[in-house]
């Protein structure tokens, strides 16, 4: 049994061998915190840990007792997990240790994604009951240990057993105590076309957050946040990660006190939310997901990934191989019509694309982006025989066909605003402010979500489509629903995530079979959140080779290569204007779902060649780069930025694809070599080098190298052959294959 009970100390043990979580109910039946981290044998009593209960206020500002459900007005001031104001308008809550269950499995949340167990003896769950009886509130804390992951989950539910309406306001789904603030707070924070860059600074005293008040998660930060101490690298070292399976409004914080203890938590933004609680009714918080390494953040990611790919993502496309696109919009963008859709993916499926994906711009009478978001029937003047015409031709041709909507937006100029301008977001007697020209729709109206899974289940029910990449373009301004009365409007943010997921939920039930991309200009959604019902996203609206290191770098600290779409685009690249090596291109987009986005009809002879070698090679390790081990090895965070470098290498270990990216070529630099990590030590692996050049770096890797000579000697990754050097230029990408052979014995240049 992974959860425990003493009953003497009245202590909790989760531990599954790879962690250990502990809480405690102190002496007054407050809950205390213990401890989270590397594992604890399973015997044995922990509650001497916490040498006393918390006895409140003592003048001693900041006491430093650790609690599981930290809440306002007892003389702890740190900030809370929960506050609720009371029909007498109070706030302060002392809720007590109750009762607790454990049981097997782990529970879903409702209205609200989460991960999952596919058999009961997966996961265990404890779930503890609280009660503040003074406020007449339930609250109930789940957490589930799944026993071959180091991770937490941790949700909260609050209920009023009342006889009078409270109002949540803060209702956090983690909070973590940790007893010194020796940490470095790491987020990934960025905009539109830079999403995701790594920033590391230190804990001090005070509070420390990042967050949402967009309406989404946002570009400008993810719902993740990681502690790692100072010496911790990517094999090595302590690291704690949070994360939110949320895709609205939120915060994520750490709190140093002035006895440098450190406070995590994590959950939907308390600032502009409340949520009316009437008697009986029960607020779920969205999931947490804590993760906890000892061998540095490559552990630490190993975790996040493979529970969001295997336990959070979900459907038939959850473990398919998932297919190589066309996507058509920096090829057209708005200009098309069908017989040049037909030709670009007649020469998509020439070079071995698997799939045609129409973007932007195929219904209403959307020619550029003032008009039609809402109309979802398609403009007959580009597409005659409508969606299901060119899906058919296109499926003729052996291409699977995949289309682009924005259902949770309304342009002002569509049929749909006209008939409805009351759907809307906006507060009534203001002007509402256009984003993108668009106005986003109110999902937290049930007829607007019903609306939409009609229009949206007709098209998809008619056409014969795969894939849907959903987009979401702009935030929200002026939130306000005519639908709730004065007291709920503070619901707003919550309630518009929660109809998103119903949509998304509707959908991807009643459309098993179709595999749904999320994006929101790029990376603006990519949340846990979502990835619960489109397994894959559109990382970023930047396709420049280089910013896609960084992009990709950044996202995968915890979301796993097979929710990263990444495609391969013309030159000069049109975010940047870089001119990048088609290779190099490739060999990033190799590290993603690759696609591609250009129009292959405008490429040269001898680039279509190389286009159809590199899915060829993509195709032959699908499964190795999409879901194979990560292993990230140099990073563009670090240092000068001038290099990159990552593997993946499969479960068993016997193949493995190494990236070497060199933003500038620097003459006279010597040569370096790079040292992989997690390979069989004892296998003997063929190395090939792509693309193939005669150069010094192949020659010198190229053939059977030991796994232990790859990870302690390296791979060369840059010889001091000046005529190799002058050949190179910039923004140059090397793959190394790595093939164990049958035979470990066989060592050497054979
Ligand atoms: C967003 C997406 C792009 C593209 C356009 C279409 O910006 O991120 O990939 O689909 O919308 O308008």
């Amino acid at each position: 049994m992974p959860i425990t009970f003493d009953a003497d100390s009245r202590t909790f043990h989760l531990h599954n061998g790879q962690v250990s979580y502990l809480m405690r109910v102190l002496e007054n039946g407050t809950l205390g915190h213990l401890y989270f981290g590397g594992s604890l044998a399973a015997t044995g009593s922990y509650g001497r840990l916490s040498g006393r209960e918390f006895l409140g206020f003592s003048n001693r500002l900041g006491e430093p007792v650790a609690l599981e459900c930290p809440t306002p007005g007892i003389g702890d001031y740190r900030v809370p997990a929960l506050v609720v104001e009371q029909p007498d308008g109070s706030t302060m809550l002392d809720p007590r240790f109750t009762s607790h269950r454990v049981f097997a499995g782990k529970p879903a949340i409702p209205g609200l994604p989460s991960t999952y167990v596919q058999s009961y003896d997966e996961a265990e769950t404890l779930e503890i009951l609280l009660v503040d009886t003074p406020a007449n509130l339930e609250i109930r804390l789940f957490f589930t240990l799944y026993d071959d992951r180091p991770v937490i989950t941790r949700s909260a539910r609050v209920r009023n057993v009342g006889p009078a309406p409270a109002i949540v306001e803060c209702a956090m789904s983690a909070t973590l105590d940790l007893p010194d603030s020796d940490w470095e707070f790491v987020h990934l924070s960025g905009a539109w076309a830079r999403e995701c860059e790594v920033r590391t600074r230190r804990l001090e005293a005070g509070s420390q957050s990042i967050g949402s008040l967009r309406g989404a998660s946002g570009h400008q930060h993810n719902p993740f946040l990681l502690l790692k101490r100072g010496s911790t690298t990517e094999e090595s070292g302590e690291a704690f990660g949070l994360g939110l399976v949320y895709s609205g409004n939120f915060l994520a914080e750490a709190e140093v006190d002035s006895f440098d203890t450190t406070r995590l938590r994590i959950g939907i933004n308390p600032e502009g939310f409340s949520w009316a609680l009437e008697p009986g009714a029960e607020f779920c918080t969205p999931e947490a997901i804590l993760v906890y390494s000892e061998a540095g953040l490559g552990a630490l990611s190993d975790a996040f990934h493979g529970l969001y790919r295997d336990r959070l993502a979900r459907g038939v496309w959850r473990d398919a191989p998932r297919p190589i696109v066309l996507n058509n919009w920096e090829a057209t963008y708005f200009e098309f019509d069908e017989p040049r859709l037909l030709e670009l993916a007649a020469a998509a499926q020439k070079l071995g694309i698997e799939m045609f994906v129409l973007d932007d711009g195929w219904f209403g009478r959307r020619d550029s982006d003032v008009s039609s978001l809402g109309d979802w029937t398609a403009n007959l003047d580009k597409l005659p025989g409508g969606v299901e015409g060119v899906a058919r031709q296109i499926e003729a041709m052996g291409l699977r066909f995949g289309l682009w909507i924005e259902p949770e937006m309304v342009s002002q100029r569509s049929q749909l605003y006209a008939d409805h301008a009351d759907w809307a977001v906006g507060v009534p007697a203001r002007p509402r402010t256009e984003g993108r020209n668009q106005l986003v729709l109110d999902m937290t109206r049930p007829e607007v979500v019903d609306h939409l899974f009609d229009v949206l289940s007709d098209l998809l029910g008619r056409a014969p489509i795969s894939y849907v990449k959903w987009d979401m373009n702009r935030n929200i301004t002026e939130p306000f629903s005519a639908s709730l009365p004065a007291d709920r409007q503070r619901e707003f943010f919550h309630r518009y995530i929660l109809g998103t997921y119903e949509l998304y939920e509707r959908l991807t039930r009643a459309f098993p079979q179709v595999l749904f991309e999320s994006c929101a200009g790029g990376g603006g959604r990519f949340d846990p959140g979502l990835l619960a019902f489109a397994p894959q996203a559109w990382a970023s609206d930047d396709t420049d080779a280089i910013e896609r290191l960084k992009i990709q770098w950044g996202t995968s600290l915890c979301y796993p290569v097979s929710s990263m779409a990444a495609h391969v685009s013309a030159v000069p690249n049109h975010q940047t204007g870089r001119i990048t090596p088609l290779s190099t291109r490739a060999a990033v987009a190799f590290f993603g779902v690759l696609g591609y986005e250009l129009d292959p009809i405008a490429l040269s002879d001898e680039e279509r060649e190389a286009v159809s070698s590199q899915i060829d090679y993509y195709k032959a390790r699908r499964e190795l780069f999409q879901r194979g081990r990560l292993v990230r090895l140099r990073s563009p965070f670090a240092g000068d930025g001038n290099e990159t470098a990552w593997m993946t290498v499969s479960a068993d270990l016997r193949r493995g694809v190494v990236g070497h990216y060199r933003v500038l070529n620097r003459p006279n630099r010597g040569p370096s070599r790079l040292r992989l990590r997690g390979l069989d030590p004892n296998a003997s692996y063929r190395v090939s080098v792509w693309p193939a050049a005669e150069d010094a770096v192949s020659a010198a890797n190229t053939g059977l190298r030991g796994g232990d000579e790859l990870m302690r000697v390296g791979l060369l990754v840059a010889s001091d052959d000046p005529i190799d050097s002058r050949r190179l230029g910039d923004f140059t990408a090397r793959l190394f294959d790595l093939e164990a052979e049958k035979d470990p014995n066989v060592r050497g240049d054979a």
